[in-house]
C-alpha cells in the first residue's frame, strides 16, 4: 500500500498530488472521492470479460451504412448486481463497436429515442454524436449546437481518410455530456488500415478492445451520478471499474501475445496501467494510431479519452498462473482493474516489429502562429466555472481561434489551476512539441488528440489545419470540467 502511494506521489508533481488531498475523506477512501461515498461491495474477478458486439453494416457501393438507436435500457455489470438503468446506443453499454476500413466511407444513422425525462430531456441540451479523433466535416462532428431532436435521426458521414486508429463515439450535449456518457452513451470505432496486416501483430481473438470506466452505484445498483460541487471540481469518480461493461472481470488468455486496444472511457479518472508483477507492457500505439517504434514500459498513464495500443506477452507465465491489470494510483479494492488467467500453452506466430509505422513530423518551422490558451477557473453566482482564456463556454461565444485552412499552428496550453486538464481538440490529430518547458521527441508521443496539462504545467502542440473549414470545439476531457464550461470553439477559415 505504501509503495502504491509513494509511486503515486512520485509520479505527480507536488502541486498535482495536492489536488487530490484537500477533501475530507474516510481512512480507506479513494483518491479524490468525497467522504462517505461508496458503492455496495462486489466480489472481483467473478465474471468473464465480455467483448463489445460488432455492429453490422450494409455495404452499398463505396459506403457502409450503420444504424444506431439511442435509448434507455438496462444492463447487468456483475453476477451479484441487479440490472442498472442505462442510456445506450442500441441500448448497450458499451455501445456496439463499429469496424471501419481506411478509405471506405461510413454513414451512421443515429436515432434519438432517449426518454424525454430523467437522464435526458429535463434539460434543453439535445444529444449530439461526436466521433472522437475523427477528421470530419463540421456538420458531422457532433457539435453541441447540433443536437438531434427527440424522435428524429441524423446521418453522420465519416470519410475515414485518416490514419488507422481506435476512435470512439460519445454524446456531446452541452452541460449533459458527463451525465450522458456516464449513463452509457459511448462506444468504440475501430478504423483499420489494411496495410497493418503485414506487421503480423496479434490479431483476431488476440486483439481485444478494452473500454475502462469507473462508476459509482447506489444500494439498488442504479448509477449515482451527481452534479455536485466536488464533482464539478474534481470530476465524477466511481469506485467500481467496468471493463467492456463488466465489473472487475477476469479474462482467460493463452500463453502468447495479445494486443489490447484500450480506451479510458471514464469521465475524469486517471489510470496508471501496469501488471501486478511489474512485467513489461509494449506500447505500440496511441490516440492517432501506431507509433513509429514500440515503447517497452513497466507502466503507463491513460487519462480520460486517451487510447492505448498495448501488447502483453503472456508466454512468460505458466498455465494456471494469473496476473492482474493494476491501476497504480489506487489501493485496496481499487488497485486492480481485471485479472488475466493463463489457461493454455500455444504456438505464437505474431510479432511486434521494431519498426511499426512511418512518422512524418509536422515541420515546426512552418508554424505561422503560436496561440496561448490559459486554462483557469472562476466563480459565477457562487458556483465554480472552468474557463479558457477567461471564457466560459456558451453556444453563442465568438471563436477563441480562427486558424487558416492549410496552415500549421502551434498552440500552447497553460494550466495555473490545481487540477489536471486533459485537453482535446476536435478535427485534428496533433504532435507534441514541448511539455512543461522541455522539448520532447514528437515521434515518442505519436499522433494525439488529447494530452494532459498538469497543474502548474503547460504543453505546446503542433497541428496542420487541412481538409475542412468551419466551427469545431476544443475542451477539457474531464467531462465535468467540460460541462462546467472549459470548452471553446475554433473556426477554420478559408
Ligand atoms: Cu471526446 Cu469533444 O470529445
Ligand atoms: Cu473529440
Ligand atoms: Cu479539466
Amino acid at each position: 500500500m505504501l509503495t502504491t502511494r509513494r509511486t503515486f506521489l512520485k509520479a505527480l508533481s507536488a502541486t498535482a498530488a495536492a489536488m487530490f488531498l484537500p477533501f475530507g475523506r474516510r481512512a480507506d477512501a479513494h483518491l479524490g472521492m468525497p467522504a462517505g461515498v461508496s458503492s455496495p461491495p462486489v466480489i472481483p474477478f467473478k465474471d468473464p470479460l465480455k467483448l463489445p458486439v460488432t455492429l453490422k453494416g450494409r455495404r452499398r457501393g463505396s459506403t457502409t451504412y450503420y444504424n444506431l438507436e439511442m435509448k434507455q435500457a438496462t444492463a447487468q455489470f456483475h453476477a451479484d448486481m441487479q440490472p442498472t438503468q442505462i442510456l445506450g446506443y442500441n441500448g448497450l453499454m458499451p455501445a456496439p463497436i463499429i469496424r471501419a476500413s481506411k478509405n471506405r466511407k461510413v454513414i451512421v444513422r443515429q436515432v434519438n429515442n432517449l426518454p424525454m425525462s430523467g437522464g435526458m430531456g429535463s434539460h434543453s441540451s439535445l444529444p449530439a454524436v461526436h466521433l472522437h479523433g475523427a477528421h470530419v466535416a463540421p456538420e458531422d462532428d457532433g457539435h453541441p449546437d447540433d443536437g438531434i431532436p427527440h424522435g428524429q435521426y441524423r446521418d453522420y458521414i465519416y470519410p475515414n481518410k485518416q490514419r488507422g486508429c481506435l476512435l470512439w463515439f460519445h454524446d456531446h450535449a452541452h452541460t449533459k455530456t458527463g451525465d450522458n456518457v456516464y449513463q452509457g452513451l459511448a462506444g468504440l470505432y475501430l478504423l483499420r488500415d489494411p496495410l497493418e496486416a503485414a506487421l503480423r501483430l496479434p490479431s483476431g481473438k488476440c486483439e481485444v478492445p478494452l473500454v475502462i470506466q469507473d462508476r459509482l452505484f447506489r444500494n439498488n445498483w442504479s448509477f449515482d451520478y451527481a452534479a455536485n460541487e466536488n464533482n464539478r471540481e474534481v470530476g465524477m469518480l466511481g469506485d467500481i471499474y467496468l471493463v467492456n461493461g463488466v465489473a472487475f472481470p477476469y479474462f482467460q488468455v493463452e500463453a502468447r501475445k495479445y494486443r489490447f486496444r484500450i480506451l479510458n472511457g471514464s469521465n475524469s479518472r486517471l489510470y496508471g496501467l501496469a501488471l501486478s508483477d511489474g512485467s513489461e507492457l509494449i506500447q505500440i500505439g496511441t490516440d492517432g494510431g501506431l507509433l513509429q517504434r514500440p515503447n517497452r514500459v513497466a507502466g503507463i498513464d491513460i487519462w480520460p479519452s486517451e487510447r492505448l495500443d498495448i501488447v502483453i506477452d503472456f508466454s512468460r507465465y505458466a498455465v494456471g498462473q494469473s496476473v492482474m491489470l493494476r491501476n497504480s494510483y489506487e489501493i485496496d479494492e481499487m488497485a486492480y482493474i481485471m485479472r488475466f488467467d493463463v489457461v493454455k500453452k500455444v504456438r505464437d506466430s505474431s510479432k511486434v516489429p521494431e519498426f511499426l509505422a512511418p512518422f512524418e513530423e509536422i515541420p515546426e518551422s512552418q508554424s505561422v502562429m503560436t496561440r496561448v490558451f490559459n486554462l483557469n477557473r472562476t466563480t459565477i453566482d457562487n458556483e465554480l466555472v472552468w474557463t479558457i482564456n477567461g471564457q466560459a463556454y456558451q453556444s453563442n461565444n465568438p471563436p477563441l481561434a480562427s486558424p487558416k485552412l492549410n496552415t500549421i499552428e502551434k498552440w500552447r496550453f497553460v494550466n495555473p489551476t490545481n487540477h489536471p486538464h486533459p485537453i482535446h481538440l476536435h478535427l485534428v490529430q496533433f504532435q507534441v512539441v514541448n511539455i512543461n518547458g522541455a522539448p520532447v521527441d514528437p515521434a515518442k508521443y505519436g499522433w494525439k488528440d488529447t494530452l494532459i496539462v498538469m497543474p502548474g504545467g503547460e504543453i505546446t502542440i503542433l497541428m496542420h489545419f487541412i481538409g475542412y473549414t468551419g466551427r469545431y470545439v476544443f475542451h477539457c476531457h474531464n467531462l465535468e470540467h467540460e460541462d462546467y464550461a472549459m470548452m471553446g470553439e475554433f473556426e477554420v477559415v478559408p
